[in-house]
């Protein structure tokens, strides 16, 4: 698989997106309800493409301004730093034109489904003058069509709100944020990194928002006068809300065409990847709190999005924690039986996770999210972790929850060597991650 580099350069630069970050004052807002925007792929609006939005004046200054309340350079930003900018050009190398002909596809900068999600692939219909496919995910995939803001948003007096109201993506809601980039970091029914596109050569998908954003990186900046106009969304928040909305858009894919597509077994990136690919020299079977139940050599599920929601529980709904824990059982040992069982087995566990919303809407004191970092090492020590998926979102996880209680700085050394741990997929040891996450544990 290909995925090991692009591992280290993530961790790489993570540590830096995340010094900037760190600095950041972050305050907990107020929380906005979720909005059921349309993903700008779908809405009605016409794109007019980047170059609308990159003039010297708009979005495309060499530097930082002032004069406005943004930022004004996100295009060089977007540009120079975000792989966005390249996601297009990505279908171009000889890496995708493999994958492409595995699949039998003439080409991948053409294909339909490989475009779903490198580039901006809105219909030629919605297609302004200056729209370029190239652009990759450009402004508008994220932002929404511009036809109706694009002149207004500048006049003075324009709220957000109005923007909004013209057809302007909110981004800025984090549940909807997390939506746009889960509808391609871990797809949707209409677009989906099939095993199918795997086995041709595409490397394996994971995300969590919070992470993710600092790794971008930023091209806005949380600051008062933000906070004014939308409301800062903090670390913490930010991280559960994502976790939340992960959780949400795992179970629904659950229950889908993919459940039942796919001849004899349901589509198989629906799986933990690692619970088929690993040596067989790996010995190391053994059951945790989460798979229990299951027999050894079962095929198991990605739990990857399920599995955080545990110790947040413990804190912040404890009634809940122990249902969550036979719900998510349940989910690992139904894909043993039958694909009905599935199904039913992810509408129990929604149905506890929407109630959990109420209690991960409230947020968490300072304190509670101290014990929630403790309850995520203190499981990442006794190995509930083991699946590599797992291990991939705790470590996030600690990072997130670090910053949460101003203690990154103090223990960044630790952090680091816990990212070591799982920064290759194939080199990934259980034991290893335990071990650093419980010397992290013992620091704190
Ligand atoms: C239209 C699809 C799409 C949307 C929406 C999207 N992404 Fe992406 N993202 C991609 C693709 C494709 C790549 C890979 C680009 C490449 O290297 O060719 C990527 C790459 C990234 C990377 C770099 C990953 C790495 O390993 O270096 C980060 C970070 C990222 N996205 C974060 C986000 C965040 C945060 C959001 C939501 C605000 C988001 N993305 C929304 C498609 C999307
Ligand atoms: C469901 C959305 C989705 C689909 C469909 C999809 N990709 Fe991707 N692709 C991504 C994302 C997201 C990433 C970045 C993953 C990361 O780094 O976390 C990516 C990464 C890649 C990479 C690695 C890029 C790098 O910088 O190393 C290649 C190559 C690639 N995709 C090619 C393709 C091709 C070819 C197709 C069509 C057959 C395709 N993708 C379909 C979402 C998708
Ligand atoms: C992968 C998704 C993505 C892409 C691509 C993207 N943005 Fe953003 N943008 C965001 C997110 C997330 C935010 C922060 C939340 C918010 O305020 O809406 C943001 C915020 C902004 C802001 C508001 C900053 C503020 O202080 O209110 C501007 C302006 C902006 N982006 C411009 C651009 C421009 C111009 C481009 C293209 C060059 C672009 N964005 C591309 C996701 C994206
Ligand atoms: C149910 C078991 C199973 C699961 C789960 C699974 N795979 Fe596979 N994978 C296979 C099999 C079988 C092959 C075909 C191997 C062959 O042809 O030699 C394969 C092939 C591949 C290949 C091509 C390797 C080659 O020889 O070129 C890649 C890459 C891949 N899988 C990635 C993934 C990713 C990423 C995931 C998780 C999203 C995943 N797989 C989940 C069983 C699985």
């Amino acid at each position: 698989m290909t995925t090991h580099n692009r591992g280290s350069t993530a961790v790489a630069s993570k540590r830096l997106a995340r010094a900037v970050l760190g600095a950041v004052c972050l305050i907990a807002a107020g929380l906005h309800g979720a909005t059921a925007a349309d993903l700008p792929q779908y809405d009605n609006y016409v794109h007019q493409g980047v170059a609308s939005c990159a003039s010297g004046v708009c979005h495309g200054s060499a530097t930082e301004r002032s004069s406005t309340n943004v930022l004004q350079n996100e295009y060089v930003t977007w540009t120079r730093l975000d792989g966005h900018a390249n996601a297009y050009r990505t279908l171009l190398t000889e890496e995708s034109q493999r994958i492409a002909r595995n699949l039998g596809l003439p080409n991948a900068h053409e294909a339909g489904i490989c475009l779903d999600c490198h580039a901006d692939n809105v219909p030629v219909e919605r297609r302004g003058p200056d729209f370029q496919i190239s652009d990759g995910v450009g402004c508008e995939a994220c932002h929404g069509g511009a036809e109706n803001w694009l002149s207004s948003h500048t006049a003075p007096g324009t709220r957000h709100q109005d923007n909004l109201d013209r057809g302007l993506y909110p981004t800025s809601n984090v549940e909807a944020r997390a939506q746009l980039c889960l509808s391609c970091h871990l797809g949707t029914e209409d677009k989906f990194a099939t095993h199918r596109i795997m086995g041709a050569g595409h490397p394996r998908l994971a995300f969590e928002l919070s992470t993710f954003s600092a790794l971008q990186p930023p091209h806005w900046a949380f600051d008062d006068d933000y906070d004014q106009r939308k409301g800062i969304v903090s670390e913490f928040d930010t991280w559960t809300r994502g976790l939340m909305v992960a959780a949400r858009e795992s179970i629904g894919l659950l229950q889908g065409p993919l459940l039942h597509g796919n001849g004899m077994f349901p589509e198989i990136a629906l799986f933990d990847c690692h619970s088929c690919h690993q040596p067989m020299s790996n010995l190391d079977w053994q059951p945790t709190v989460l798979t229990e139940g299951l027999e050894p050599g079962a095929i198991r599920l990605n739990d990857a999005n399920f599995v955080l929601l545990l110790p947040l529980a413990e804190v912040l709904a404890r009634p809940l924690h122990d249902r969550l824990l036979e719900r998510i059982r349940g989910l690992n040992q139904s894909a043993a039986r039958s694909r009905d069982a599935v199904a039913a087995a992810s509408r129990q566990l929604a149905s506890v996770v929407d109630e959990l919303e109420s209690a991960i809407s409230r947020g968490a004191d300072r304190e509670a999210r101290q014990r929630i970092l403790e309850g995520v090492l203190t499981r990442a020590a006794r190995g509930d972790y083991r699946d590599y998926v797992a291990a991939e979102q705790a470590a996030m996880a600690m990072d997130v929850l670090l910053i949460s209680i101003d203690r990154w700085e103090d223990y960044k050394d630790r952090m680091d060597a816990i990212f070591a741990t799982v920064e290759d997929d194939e080199a990934y040891r259980p034991q290893t991650f335990a071990a650093a996450a419980d010397r992290l544990r013992r620091a704190l």
